[in-house]
């Protein structure tokens, strides 16, 4: 029934969110040990989903199974990281309070915390209050303070909004030595062309999947050069499809 190969396991999740329903009918796999980008617009339901899989938010019906037991099982606190789209430090403690504070939390040793610190490359920037950070250097110290757990999957609501490209491309790098270090990543994104830094692509729009696919299968599916376009082409795809009626008629 569960599967070890898979972080995540949802089947027919049901969400609402201030009387509407927001996930509607939702079931996925997302396998371990890769980097799976959760990719869609402002409002497709992003965090929703996220917030389903760390046990936050309530969901009316469905299952979501995270590392093989139900999401929020308090077993999970030190299995799964998670990182929110707003910040989620203390301003007034410095980068390295901030990670020994969550370090106590999930029983990390000290050179865990140090370790934290290096990954995420604040070494220099370890005694600033978090305050007095750029905000580059502020979403960093949140994701040292998931990363100190060392945990099985991290789950990121929009890690890279903000930084700069150079910024980007080493957060990135270093989700992918995370993935090939065995950790399981969820990272959602809004900006498309995060998606061919991604081993698995979820494309979420109006609360639904248009696409569980790699990089180089969705361009290839869609005939597109780039991942915007191909997203804009699984759009018109879904709109023409539901145009044609409910009766299913394909639309070519
Ligand atoms: N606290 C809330 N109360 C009621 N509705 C909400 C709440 N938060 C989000 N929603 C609604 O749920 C839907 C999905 O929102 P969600 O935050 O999951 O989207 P998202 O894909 O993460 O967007 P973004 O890229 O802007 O972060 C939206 O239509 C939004 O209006
Ligand atoms: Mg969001």
């Amino acid at each position: 029934m569960v599967n070890k190969s898979y972080a995540v396991e949802v089947d027919q999740l049901r969400v609402s969110r201030g009387g509407r329903v927001v996930i509607a009918d939702l079931s996925v796999r997302i396998p371990t040990g890769q980097v799976v980008g959760l990719l869609g617009p402002s409002g497709g339901g992003k965090s929703t989903f996220i917030r389903a899989l760390v046990g936050v938010q309530v969901v009316e019906s469905g299952t979501v199974t995270v590392l093989g037991q139900p999401a929020g099982s308090p077993d999970l606190r030190h299995r799964v990281g998670y990182v929110t789209q707003s910040p989620s430090v203390y301003a007034d403690l410095s980068v390295e309070d901030n990670v020994r504070y969550f370090g106590r939390v999930l029983g990390a040793a000290e050179a865990a915390v140090q370790e934290a610190i290096d990954l995420v490359d604040l070494r220099a920037h370890a005694h600033d209050r978090v305050e007095n950070l750029s905000g580059g250097q502020h979403s960093r110290a949140s994701l040292a303070c998931a990363l100190v757990g060392r945990p099985e999957l991290l789950v990121l609501d929009e890690p890279t909004v903000g930084l700069d490209p150079v910024l980007r491309r080493d957060l990135w790098d270093l989700f992918g030595r995370l993935a090939a270090e065995g950790t399981s990543l969820l990272v959602s994104s809004h900006v498309m062309d995060e998606a061919t830094r991604c081993d698995r692509l979820l494309l979420m729009r109006s609360g639904a999947f248009l696409a569980d696919t790699t990089p180089a299968q969705l361009l290839l599916e869609t005939g597109t050069p780039d991942a915007e376009t191909a997203f804009l082409a699984l759009i018109d795809r879904a709109e023409a499809t539901t145009r044609s009626g409910a009766g299913g008629g394909s639309a070519a």
